[in-house]
């Protein structure tokens, strides 16, 4: 299935009025490539950056949403706030909140149903950690965090979600994974997301993100592997420069 890519920027708890003005100008001035690009700016700066992007073709998003609809949540913020100030995607179960704020597979499973419900599409992160992957675990892990979700869902919803797959090893070291071994497991997953679908072929309209220390030179040869539909990018989407050049790479 030939897809649009999609190339995605998660701040995470970067920025600032002055910065962020400064980043989505210059995005805009250069928004020419072929692939779909979307921003994730912390909470507070969504309505900043849906006014300084609207008419652009650069999409919104979320790095987070609550695990219930509304109610007595302190500090939450719930999906269908983030519907209202132009977010299309929200990122859920990305490894730092996983590993930080108890998103286990239970509530980011929660959370991806509430954005379906919602009207916003799920990027759902899964990754196995250095220690995993050195005792062999990787595929166990990824398979049970892909579960976790799939499970519950329905193969005309299953295929609404974007998938990133990020290497914990590889989020903000500078260790990018190679080749072989993105191709290896992105094939992985579309089979196991084939078999949640009960598809006949193994090449589900999933479209499958790749994330960790991305940057323009990784991004040429992640382009080229037929399994990765894009990227999730952290430090480099906060270098107009840097994301602009992977975002023309797609
Ligand atoms: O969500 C983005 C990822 O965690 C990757 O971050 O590009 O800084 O390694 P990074």
């Amino acid at each position: 299935v030939q897809q649009r890519k999609l190339v995605v920027g998660n701040w995470k708890m970067h920025g600032s009025l002055a910065a962020n003005t400064a980043l989505l100008n210059a995005l805009r001035s250069a928004e020419t490539g072929p692939a779909e690009v979307v921003v994730c700016p912390p909470f507070p700066y969504l309505a900043q950056a849906a006014t300084l992007l609207a008419g652009s073709a650069i999409g919104l998003g979320a790095q987070n949403c609550g695990h219930e609809a509304g109610g007595a949540y302190t500090g939450e913020v719930a999906a269908a706030m983030l519907l209202e100030f132009g977010c299309r995607y929200v990122i859920v179960g990305h490894s730092e909140r996983r590993a930080d704020f108890g998103d286990d597979d239970a509530r980011v499973a929660r959370k991806v149903l509430l954005a379906l419900e919602h009207g916003l599409t799920p990027i759902l992160c899964i990754g196995e950690s250095l220690a995993q992957q050195q005792a062999g675990e990787t595929r166990a892990v990824l398979q049970r965090q892909l579960q976790a979700v799939l499970t519950h869902l329905e193969p005309a919803r299953i295929e609404q979600l974007v998938i990133a797959y990020e290497p914990i090893w590889a989020i903000g070291t500078g260790l990018t994974a190679t080749a072989d071994y993105v191709a290896d497991i992105a094939g992985y997953l579309h089979q196991l997301i084939a078999q949640a679908m009960g598809a006949a072929d193994n090449r589900p309209a999933v479209r499958l993100l790749y994330g960790g220390s991305v940057n323009a030179a990784s991004a040429d040869w992640l382009r080229q592997l037929p399994d990765i539909a894009g990227v999730l990018v952290g430090g480099a989407s906060l270098k107009a420069d840097q994301f602009d050049a992977i975002c023309q790479a797609f």
